[in-house]
This record gives C-alpha cells, structure tokens and sequence, in this order.
C-alpha cells in the first residue's frame, strides 16, 4: 500500500495522566519513521506521572497543568491556560493518551476537530474509566480500542480506527488490558498519520483555491 506523506511533519501536543505507554508508542514509530510527526509539547495534570518522566528522557518540552487543586475536574481557566501553551508551542493535533480529565469548550475551541483520544473499548460499548474492566464484567467475547475525535461528550467523538482482542478464558483485569494495550501502541500512531495525511489534503486543496 503506498501511504502518501505530508510535506511537514505534524506537530502534536500530548496530554497525559499516567505512564505515557501509548505516547511512547508514538515517540517510538517517530523514531522508525513509520509516523512523520514531532511531539512539540508533553503536559499533564499529574506533577509525578511517569509520563513526564519519558518526555524528559525523550529531550521533549514538559509541563504541568495546573488544575487548581481540584482531583477530576478540569477547570475552564486550566483548559484556556493548557489551550494557550499548545498554541504558542505551534501544535496541529492535540493527543490524549491516558488524560483522566473531561476537555470541553475552551480547549476544543481552540482546535476545532484536532483533538483525538485513545479508548481501551469498541466505542460505543463501554465508554468512561476502566472500560477493560466493564467489558470483562459484561462477559463479552471481543474487546478492543478505539481512537476517536474528541467532543464535549464522554468518548462519544466520531471514531478514526478500532482494534478488537479476544476476551480469553480465564482473563483477569490486568491481562485483557495488556492485551489491548498491544493493540493500543499499534493502531495510535497509524491513527495519528492517517489524521496527518487528512490535513495535508486539506492544505493541498485550500492552495489550489
Ligand atoms: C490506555 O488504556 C488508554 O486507552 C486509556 O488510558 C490508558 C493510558 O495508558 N485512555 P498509557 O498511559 O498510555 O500507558
């Protein structure tokens, strides 16, 4: 299959709670040049999460966003706060990999259709936290991840591409989310550049105007 490439590399900001793993997938297929991007700006929410430790080792800005001591929610002048650093950091696509808090206006308005999220289920099943732990108890026979645009809802956006697992007999919690875990760290990245690609058109067809 040929892939056709942007002539710039995307820019893209990450937002992130926790390990980073899926960020990682992403600075990882950068550096096998199986994604033509660059992590312009890392922020999270959590000052010791280890997510910001992989920016460092990575030579990637870092920042905590500071949410003014609220625990989940993610307050309006935090969002215009963490919209402005993405902006002044030149990003194109905001990325959320394992970003625990609900984005609404002030950031999305600030990248209308350029926010996208990684979700452990086959959106529409099992939206919200510990969606592994939803679909084991729901006894299903397939999981999986999808990335999706990101809207004011909770992981209700348009969806970009969806991986399934095979829930197997004698699964537990932490081995179905090692398993979509697998598939998380694939398709994120091939996501990212089919959303590159997107925009490139875009950019080709507005200076043919
Ligand atoms: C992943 O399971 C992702 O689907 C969900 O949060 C988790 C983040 O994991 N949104 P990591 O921080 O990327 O390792």
């Amino acid at each position: 299959m040929r892939t056709i490439r942007s002539h710039r590399k995307i820019r893209l900001g990450i937002l992130g709670s926790g390990s980073g793993s899926n960020f990682q997938a992403l600075l990882d297929a950068i550096a096998a040049d199986t994604l033509n991007a660059e992590v312009a700006l890392v922020l999270s929410d959590v000052p010791n999460a280890k997510i910001l430790d992989r920016a460092g080792h990575a030579g990637i800005r870092a920042e905590v966003i500071d949410c003014r001591g609220f625990a989940n929610k993610f307050p309006d002048e935090a969002q215009a706060e963490t919209a402005r650093a993405l902006q002044e950091a030149e990003v194109d696509l905001v990325c959320l990999a394992g970003f625990m808090r609900l984005i609404k206006a002030p950031l999305l308005a600030a990248f209308p259709e350029r926010v996208i999220n990684i979700h452990p289920s086959l959106l529409p099943a099992f939206p919200g936290l510990e969606a592994w732990k939803q679909a084991l108890d729901a006894g299903v026979t397939e999981a999986g991840c999808t990335v999706h645009y990101v809207d004011a809802g909770m992981d209700t956006g348009p969806h970009i591409i969806q991986a399934k697992v095979p829930v197997l007999e004698g699964d537990d919690y932490p081995s179905l989310h090692a398993r979509i875990q697998v598939e998380e760290h694939r398709i994120y990245p091939l996501a990212v550049q089919m959303v590159a690609d997107n925009f490139s058109c875009q950019t080709a067809l507005c200076s043919t105007k």
